[in-house]
């Protein structure tokens, strides 16, 4: 019989509740107090019997490979998320202002909370996504900033090392002057501006935590936008499509818009390679 919990919490056949292991507790009460529970594989069935009606909990068949994607509201974190959803991975998406209703809500400047949604899930990749990318904002909130795309960074490496997850930190072709292109990995950065200089730190913080961790520095990036200006490719047309305004564009910049769901396709087979030498 049950211990005169909830229905749901203490079925029939005895209290799941005085079961249950510490870590189960742990995640039991941070659902209970609105915390969610990250990936929880877990369906409620209703059952009807003559003179009474419960719900049950049972498993659900969901893929076994888990992805955590951070920054899974913003122009890459969403192809990305769709690319491993698409192909039979267990997907969890963090976002933060526009997280809800799809999303997980994670601020990823709360240790806490990062912690607490990485020993939940036990993800075996993390896509890194989630910075503060445009360059005029990192110029006026350098500190914000340098929080987010530096010790965030860091701190998501660290996780990640303690769950054993793959980690794919984003980062930017910023990191190099364009002075002698094309780029190979070995060659030294020199960054020109301070966005830049806060990814190379990330880049930096996520292996000094993590020295398995892949570090993707890629170039512009164009894709479906919510709003025009998340691009910056197609901030242009907001500038021009009105032929009464002027707009002010450089003609020397050489610079090559890549389309983030071949950056998502890339993280993925990345992700499904890594898995094959680590778990075959
Ligand atoms: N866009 C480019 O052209 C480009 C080029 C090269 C490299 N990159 C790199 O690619 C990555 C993705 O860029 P993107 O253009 O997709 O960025 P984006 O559209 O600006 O998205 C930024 C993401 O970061 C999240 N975020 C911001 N502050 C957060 C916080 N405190 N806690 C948790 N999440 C937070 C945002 O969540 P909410 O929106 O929900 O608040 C959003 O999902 C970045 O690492 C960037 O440096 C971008």
């Amino acid at each position: 019989m049950g211990c005169g919990a909830a229905e749901w919490a203490c079925p029939v056949n005895g209290c799941r509740r005085h079961r249950e292991s510490g870590a189960e507790r742990e995640r039991r009460a941070r659902t209970e107090a609105g915390g969610g529970m990250v990936g929880w594989e877990k369906g409620l069935r209703i059952r009807f019997e003559p003179g009474r009606c419960w719900l049950e909990e049972e498993d659900v068949d969901t893929p076994n490979r888990r992805v955590l994607i951070t920054g899974a509201t913003g122009l890459l974190g969403r192809s990305v998320y769709k690319e491993f959803k698409g192909n039979n991975w267990n997907a969890v998406g963090c976002g933060y202002s526009r997280a809800r209703p799809m999303f997980e809500q994670v601020n990823l400047l709360d240790t806490t909370a990062v912690h607490n949604v990485i020993q939940d899930f036990q993800p075996h990749v993390i896509i890194h996504c989630a910075a503060e990318r445009r360059p005029d904002v990192v110029d006026s909130q350098p500190d914000a900033a340098s929080q987010l795309n530096v010790a965030a960074s860091g701190n998501i490496a660290k996780e990640a090392a303690q769950v054993g997850a793959f980690l794919i930190y984003i980062s930017t072709d910023y990191v190099f002057d364009g002075t002698n292109p094309p780029y190979k990995e070995n060659d030294a950065p020199n960054p020109l501006n301070l966005y830049g200089k806060t990814k190379l730190e990330g880049e930096k913080a996520v292996l000094a935590n993590n020295e398995g961790a892949a570090v993707l520095r890629i170039p512009i990036l164009y894709g479906e936008v919510e709003r025009l200006e998340e691009s910056a490719v197609t901030v242009m047309f907001d500038k021009v499509q009105f032929n009464n305004k002027s707009a002010n564009m450089d003609h020397w910049q050489q610079r090559f818009p890549t389309y983030v769901k071949d950056v998502a396709s890339v993280c993925r087979q990345l992700a499904e390679k890594k898995m094959l030498v680590r778990y075959s």
